[in-house]
Order: structure tokens, then C-alpha cells, then sequence
């Protein structure tokens, strides 16, 4: 199967490394400065071509460009989109939505993603909403080794775009914060990070292995009159839950605002 890539930044390429590891996949790569998709070939094999040349030979074509480029892009494909009707297409522009994809790719056969870039080692969470139900076995196993994929109605991809697909940046904060604090206690900056980073993805992993509601699991570590507890109060008083669920709510707002520019 021939996979096709137009756009290669942050998250085009974090996809195409994730795609790479099913060896049976021939990669088609195409980017605007042409060097990142030479770099990217060096490691990961394939072909680079020009959007035209993807747009007209490749099964699966994702759109890896900025939500502002993704009509554009389209736009000026239309005669290889029509000479290849049985390609699927892969939009992964924050915003976009896939009535608007459909004006340009009138095969309909789309998907909307949202990725974050965890994908390009293997931990992903991606959600997807498509126009053919068909289509998704087959996009599920050309993103296997991404991490996980979820399909959800096309009425929440924004709300997953501004909690998964954004989410990243907010976690790194919190990593960045408590590495900070971990060295103003003493530790050096690399234990430091290394405890952070460690100590949030056990807690993720008690919260996705057990039934328990987060809630619960913090109330069991905080022991009457102890520290946690302190710290617990600290978070409050600063207003750290409003805060999360503010970014959030600004996240998603801008969301909606990307796809309307
Ligand atoms: N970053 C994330 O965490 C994330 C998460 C979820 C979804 N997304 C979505 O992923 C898409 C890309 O975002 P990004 O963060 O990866 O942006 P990015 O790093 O700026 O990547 C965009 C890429 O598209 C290339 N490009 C621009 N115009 C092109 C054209 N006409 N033909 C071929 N390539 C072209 C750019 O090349 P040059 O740099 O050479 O101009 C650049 O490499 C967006 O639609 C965004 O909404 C991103």
C-alpha cells in the first residue's frame, strides 16, 4: 500500500514515523521546503515526490499542512484528486471539518483525525470521525503502531482536539513546573525531571488500570494532617483545577475559530 504524506512538520512527520514501522507500507513523502522530506526519507525510506505526484498515486493520503494551507492544498489538486477517486484522504487540521473536505475530494472517501505527537513513539491518543464507516478498519491498521486510536463522533473532535491534541503542551507545563520545584527542594534538574515525568505516567496508568475515580486515588494518598494533603490545599488555593479547565476551554474555543480563517 502506497502511503502518502503532503505537509511533513511537527505532526506529518510524527505520523509518517509511526506509519513506517508496518515495513510493507511504501512511504510517498512531500513537503513544502523539500529538505525535511529528504531528511525524513534517510530515516525512513520511500519516496519523495511532489503533492501532484502524491495526490495522484498514493492509497491513503494524509494532509499534514496547517488548517489555513488545507483548502488551498486541495484546491490546487483537483485534477489528480479526480484521476485517483479510490485514495483516501487523511486530514488531521485542527478545525476542519469534513463537510468542508468534501467540496474538494468528491469520492468522499475522508477522514478527520486528531493526533498529538506522542504518535511518533508509539503513544499516541488520536481520535477520528470519518464518512464512510468502511474506511475504518483499514485506517486503524495503518495507524496499529501509533498508540491508540479512538473513533468518535464528528461533534467531538474539537472538544478532543483541545484535551488530547493540545493536551501535550499542557502536561510538559506541569512536567516543566514540578522538575523546577524538584530543584529548588535539592534534586538535580535531570532526577528532577526524570521523577516528574516517571511519577505522571504511573499515576496515568493506576487511572486507566483501575476503576477507580481519580478522585479516589488522591484521596488515597493523602493521609490525615500529612503532606500531601498540604500540597493537595496549595493546588487548590491557586485554583489549579479551574486553571486545567481553562486552558482547555480556551484550547477549544481557538479550535473552532481555525477552521472558520
Ligand atoms: N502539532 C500538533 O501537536 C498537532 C496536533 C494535532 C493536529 N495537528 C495538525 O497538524 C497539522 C500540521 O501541524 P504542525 O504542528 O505539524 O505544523 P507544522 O510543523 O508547521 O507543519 C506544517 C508542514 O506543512 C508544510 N507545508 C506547508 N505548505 C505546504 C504545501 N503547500 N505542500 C506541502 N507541504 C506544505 C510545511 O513546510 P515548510 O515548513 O517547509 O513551509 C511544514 O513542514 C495542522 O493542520 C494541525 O492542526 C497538529
Amino acid at each position: 500500500m502506497k502511503i502518502g504524506f503532503i505537509g511533513l512538520g511537527n505532526m506529518g512527520a510524527a505520523i509518517a514515523q509511526a506509519v513506517a514501522k508496518e515495513e510493507s507500507y511504501h512511504l510517498l513523502l512531500s513537503n513544502h521546503g523539500e529538505e525535511r522530506a529528504r531528511e525524513l526519507q534517510t530515516s525512513l525510506g520511500g519516496e519523495v515526490l511532489s503533492n501532484a505526484e502524491i495526490a495522484s498515486q498514493a492509497d491513503f493520503i494524509f494532509l499534514g499542512v496547517k488548517p489555513n494551507s488545507v483548502i488551498p492544498v486541495l484546491e490546487s489538486l483537483q485534477e489528480e484528486i479526480a484521476s485517483n477517486p479510490t485514495a483516501i484522504w487523511i486530514s488531521m487540521a485542527a478545525g476542519i471539518d469534513l463537510k468542508q473536505l468534501m467540496d474538494y475530494i468528491p469520492s468522499q472517501q475522508l477522514i478527520r483525525m486528531m493526533p498529538n505527537t506522542p504518535v511518533a513513539i508509539g503513544q499516541g491518543m488520536t481520535t477520528y470521525c470519518l464518512t464512510n464507516q468502511a474506511l475504518a478498519p483499514l485506517f486503524e491498521q495503518v495507524m496499529q503502531s501509533s498508540g491508540h486510536v479512538k473513533q468518535v463522533a464528528e461533534r467531538q473532535i474539537d472538544a478532543a482536539t483541545a484535551l488530547a491534541g493540545c493536551g501535550p503542551a499542557f502536561v510538559y507545563q506541569f512536567i516543566e513546573a514540578m522538575a523546577d520545584a524538584g530543584v529548588q527542594a535539592g534534586l538535580s534538574a535531570q532526577d528532577s525531571t526524570y521523577l516528574a515525568a516517571q511519577t505522571l505516567i504511573g499515576s496515568a496508568q493506576m487511572v486507566l488500570s483501575s476503576e477507580k475515580h481519580p478522585a479516589q486515588l488522591r484521596q488515597e494518598v493523602t493521609s490525615p494532617g500529612g503532606s500531601t494533603i498540604a500540597g493537595v490545599v496549595a493546588l487548590e488555593k491557586k485554583g489549579f483545577r479551574y486553571a486545567v479547565i481553562d486552558a482547555v476551554q480556551k484550547a477549544l474555543k481557538r479550535t473552532k475559530k481555525l477552521g472558520k480563517q
